[in-house]
Formats: C-alpha cells, sequence, structure tokens
C-alpha cells in the first residue's frame, strides 16, 4: 500500500476485492497485517471473542513483533477501554456508556448549536468569505465541543491539547511522562470542582459508580478522557468536511438539504456508510488460528478492518457507490460492530447534524475555492479527512 491508499482508498478496495475480501497488506506506515474489506467478514472479526484488542496482552506481544512496529504507546494514553478486553473492557465501557447517555447528549444539544452559531459569527467578525472550512469551523467545533463536555476551561484548551500532543508524539519519552503527569494533574483539578455545569456532571457521571458498583480508579479515569478526546475529536471533525465536500460535488442536493432540513440527519448517516472519516479499524490480535474466508490466521496476528470498504460492499448495499441520502438499506458499520462500537455515536451524529444544518442556514451560498482534484486527504489509514477545505461562502442578507 502506498500513498496512493490514502488519497483514494476506495480505488485500492476495488483492486483488492478482485481477489477475495482477506488480504496480507503492508499498510504505508510499514505495519504488516491482514485487512478484511468485506461487510460479513468485517462483522466476524469484530465479533470473534478469540481475537483480542489488548496491546498488552500476550496476543498483542507477539503480534506487535511481526506486524514490523511498535503499536504501544507511554501510559496513560493506551490504557484505557479502546485497547481492552473483556471482562476489564466490559467494567470501563458501562461506565463510558453511562457518561454519554441519550439523555446526556441529549442535554448538552442547545449547547453544541451555540458554539456551532458563535463560531460562524466570529467569523462574520472577520468579514472573509474565502475560508478553510476544516480550521475555521470543523476543527474548532469538534474541539470545543468535546473540552465543553469534559469542563476543560478555554483558556487551559489550548495547553491541555498540547499535552495530550506530546503524549502521542515521537518526543523524548521523559516529555511524554511530564506531559502525562500534567494532564493528570488537571483532570484530577477537575474532578475536584463541582459547580454545576454540564461539564462537570460529565466528570461526575464518570466518577459515581454504575449500578452493580463498579467505579473507575483514577488513574482509569484519566485515560477515559484521554478516550473521549482522541476518539472525539479528529473523527468528528473529518465526517463534517467530508459532508460539506460531498455537498460542493452536489449543488442540487446542497440547495435540497438546505430545503428540508428534516433530510440532515439521512444525510449525515448516508455519509458515514459512504464516505466516512473512518476508513481501517484500530488493530486488533490473533490468539489462535483462525478461518477467515478461504485464508487461515495464524495465532499473534495483526487484523486491521476496512469499514470503508465494508460499507460499499454489493453484497450488502444496493447501488453502495452511490451516495444517496434517502436510501433505506443502510444498516452500514461506520462506528463498529460488538462490543467496541463506538460510545460516541449519538453525539458525533449529533454534532455533524448540527455543524451542517447551521452552515446551511447561515450561508446562502457555500462553493469551492480550488479546484476539487487539488484537495489532499490525510496520510492516516485511520482517519480519512482531508488536509483542508478551502470555500468562499456568501452570508445570508
Ligand atoms: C464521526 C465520528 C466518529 C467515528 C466515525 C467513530 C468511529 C469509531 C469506531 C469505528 C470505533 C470502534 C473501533 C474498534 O472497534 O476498534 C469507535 C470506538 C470508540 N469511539 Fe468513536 N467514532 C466517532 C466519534 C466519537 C466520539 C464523538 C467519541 C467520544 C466523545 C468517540 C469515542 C470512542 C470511544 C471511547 C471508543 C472505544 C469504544 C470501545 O472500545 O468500547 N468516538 N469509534
Amino acid at each position: 500500500m502506498t500513498e496512493d491508499f490514502y488519497q483514494n482508498p476506495q480505488a485500492t478496495y476495488k483492486l483488492l476485492n478482485e481477489h477475495g475480501s482477506v488480504h496480507h497488506v503492508e499498510l504505508p506506515n510499514g505495519m504488516r497485517a491482514w485487512l478484511v474489506t468485506g461487510f460479513e467478514l468485517a462483522k466476524k472479526v469484530l465479533t470473534d471473542p478469540t481475537i483480542s484488542k489488548d496491546l498488552y496482552g500476550p496476543a498483542g506481544e507477539m503480534a506487535q513483533a511481526d506486524a514490523n512496529v511498535a503499536l504501544r504507546l507511554d501510559p496513560p494514553v493506551n490504557d484505557n477501554l479502546v485497547y481492552a478486553d473483556p471482562p476489564r473492557h466490559t467494567r470501563l465501557r458501562k461506565i463510558a456508556m453511562k457518561a454519554l447517555s441519550g439523555k446526556a447528549i441529549r442535554d448538552f444539544t442547545p449547547r453544541i448549536s451555540e458554539i456551532a452559531e458563535s463560531l460562524l459569527q466570529s467569523i462574520d467578525i472577520d468579514g472573509t468569505d474565502s475560508i478553510d472550512l476544516l480550521s475555521a469551523y470543523a476543527y474548532p467545533f469538534t474541539i470545543t465541543a468535546v473540552c465543553e463536555l469534559i469542563g476543560i476551561d478555554s483558556d487551559d484548551r489550548a495547553e491541555f491539547q498540547g499535552w495530550l500532543q506530546t503524549q502521542l508524539s515521537a518526543a523524548e519519552v521523559a516529555d511524554k511522562y511530564i506531559a502525562a503527569a500534567n494532564f493528570e494533574t488537571y483532570v484530577y483539578r477537575l474532578m475536584g470542582k463541582r459547580d454545576g455545569r454540564a461539564a462537570t456532571d460529565f466528570l461526575s457521571e464518570l466518577m459515581s459508580p454504575a449500578d452493580d458498583g463498579e467505579q473507575l480508579e483514577k488513574r482509569e479515569l484519566v485515560a477515559m478522557v484521554n478516550a473521549f478526546l482522541l476518539g472525539g475529536q479528529e473523527t468528528t471533525a473529518a465526517l463534517i468536511g467530508n459532508s460539506v465536500l460531498a455537498m460542493l460535488r452536489r449543488p442540487e442536493l446542497m440547495d435540497e438539504l438546505r430545503e428540508s432540513p428534516d433530510l440532515v440527519a439521512p444525510f449525515i448517516e448516508e455519509m458515514l456508510r459512504h464516505e466516512s472519516s473512518g476508513n481501517v479499524s484500530p488493530p486488533r490480535f490473533t490468539t489462535e488460528p483462525i478461518r477467515l474466508g478461504d485464508k487461515i490466521i495464524d495465532a499473534g496476528q495483526v487484523i486491521v478492518v476496512s469499514l470503508a470498504s465494508a460499507n460499499r460492499d454489493l453484497a450488502q448495499f444496493s447501488r453502495p457507490d452511490e451516495m444517496d441520502p434517502h436510501r433505506l438499506d443502510n444498516r452500514h458499520i461506520a462506528f463498529g460492530y460488538g462490543i467496541h462500537r463506538c460510545v460516541g455515536s449519538a453525539l458525533a451524529r449529533m454534532e455533524a447534524k448540527t455543524a451542517v444544518s447551521c452552515l446551511l442556514a447561515h450561508y446562502s451560498k457555500i462553493s469551492l475555492d480550488v479546484d476539487i482534484d487539488s484537495l489532499r486527504w490525510q496520510s492516516s489509514s485511520i482517519t480519512h479527512g482531508l488536509m483542508s477545505l478551502p470555500v468562499r461562502v456568501t452570508r445570508r442578507p
């Protein structure tokens, strides 16, 4: 797999799918893995209890040696539910679900609209009619939303994001631990606050015991906050960008969405299937030999699932390459499937719908400010999102 894979993943999947749904690949970052591209096999991998996500378990250990790259990052970044197996995963997940419940998201919805509106107004104040929709709108929107949910003060956000990035970067291990310690101290301080705001309610939910009395240790809570920050910003911002690009490609669709606001939710749902911000799932590890289609995969191997390819599987969806917001057969797996299915899916849907609706209501015209062929996608097999999306906008009178 080369950089072309990032720039046009569906073209690569078309070629691969001519030869089956399970492929031994080397991703552009050098990682060797089994890539599953068909819908049914994807669901099988995502639900097979013999396949582990535990980076620190024996299968994870063995698989990483074979995969050619180190997947483990320094704690506490990875020490959360994303990379845990049951029973630890079950315990952590129950508490995460409680904090991101339907009610919590409904309560947060009015604030999400305010964040979108105030960002659009601040763009107006700048007076420009040419903006990068990602850096001016989509990213600040999702970063502000998740930071407010957690309760991070606006003055502290840049420093807080810096600590997070350092932990994920190629920085010296000592620097990573300093960043992790600062991050931890800050979250502990937040946990000490009780001023009744939504953000504090969210942390209170994470801190309080589940129905069965299970409770997070302090260290686990910090890792959980990390998981929400990592899982909740980039993915949703990229989905908003991809959705705006789809409207720019089809101006008649943009008009239809402006005239029928109820169509925005099904449009976002179809975008999740057709061009979601997730490409390939995080890695999983075989703990015993497993048959997938016509291949037998040994124990201790890395498996990744292409959600983007599975969601275009002709055996599952009619006209899979067509983006149709009126589609009825849309049981996609953009948020995964099985026990690790995205805990933030309700928040992500609500944010994407709000961001697109507010944009359409605010501007009477949005058009691409560069040649469509010059747009570049991020070099990442996990996130399928644009590097930038320059647009020209006309404000409503
Ligand atoms: C469009 C936006 C999003 C997409 C496409 C997305 C996609 C996914 C996918 C595919 C998984 C499953 C990964 C796997 O099985 O290995 C997942 C898990 C997860 N997501 Fe999201 N996500 C989005 C938004 C969010 C948001 C807004 C949050 C939180 C604020 C979030 C937090 C998480 C967490 C904590 C997990 C781990 C769940 C577990 O392992 O049990 N995500 N996400």
